[in-house]
């Protein structure tokens, strides 16, 4: 049976090893990345696709601006596991976020990728033309997509990550916490 549901903490460590056989370590170094670092995806906006119950495939849309005070959304990394590809889950997978992202309000999303892939979804070059990533990408796979018709219209300038940080560990507590034996697994050094 397939289900498609909000990715959970639980999901974390299927997702992240789904991701590396995906796309090996050269996944952090994506212009992409820059955009997603450090940040949380957009609520409600991690997906993962489940083969009897098996986590199969992920996909995660972001907070991003558009050139200033242009709200939308990136999407990205998407993946299928490699045996299962091309049975029509990616498609299952890309439609289900996208109108979820419609149904929360989402304008538009932008996404680096294989314009021959996502043309199917109505992603396009026709409104990035005037819009930069913060990095190197090959500016025919810079594609978008409106939710909202025209919401792209006279988009300009340098696409920025505009989502919440995410909730990092507080190194002193943490710190503290090894000087204790608190820590499983961590012992202190001092
Ligand atoms: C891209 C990906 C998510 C698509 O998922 P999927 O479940 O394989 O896709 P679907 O079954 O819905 O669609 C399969 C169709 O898409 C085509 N397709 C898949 N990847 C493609 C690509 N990169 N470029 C062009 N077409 C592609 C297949 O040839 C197939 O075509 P057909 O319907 O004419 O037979 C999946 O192949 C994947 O995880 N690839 C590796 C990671 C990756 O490249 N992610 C995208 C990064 S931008």
């Amino acid at each position: 049976m397939i289900t498609i549901r909000e990715e959970s903490f639980h999901d974390v460590e299927a997702r992240e090893a789904l991701l590396d056989a995906c796309f090996g370590p050269a996944r952090f170094q994506k212009t992409c990345e820059r955009l997603r670092e450090g940040r949380k995806a957009a609520d409600g906006l991690s997906l993962v696709i489940e083969r009897d119950g098996e986590l199969v495939g992920t996909v995660r849309l972001w907070h991003v601006s558009a050139g200033p005070n242009r709200p939308a959304l990136m999407l990205g990394p998407i993946a299928i596991d490699p045996a299962l590809q091309s049975l029509g889950l990616g498609g299952k997978l890309m439609r289900e976020a996208l109108t979820r992202a419609a149904d929360r309000g989402h304008k538009a999303v932008l996404l680096v990728g294989d314009a021959p892939y996502y043309e199917r979804f109505g992603f396009s070059t026709q409104k990035t033309s005037s819009l930069w990533l913060p990095g190197p990408y090959e500016r025919n796979r810079f594609l978008a997509l409106e939710l909202e018709s025209g919401s792209l219209n006279g988009a300009r300038g340098l696409v920025s990550a505009t989502g919440a940080f995410e909730n990092k560990p507080d190194l002193t507590a943490l710190v503290a916490a090894a000087a204790q034996g608190q820590l499983p697994g961590v012992h202190a050094a001092f």
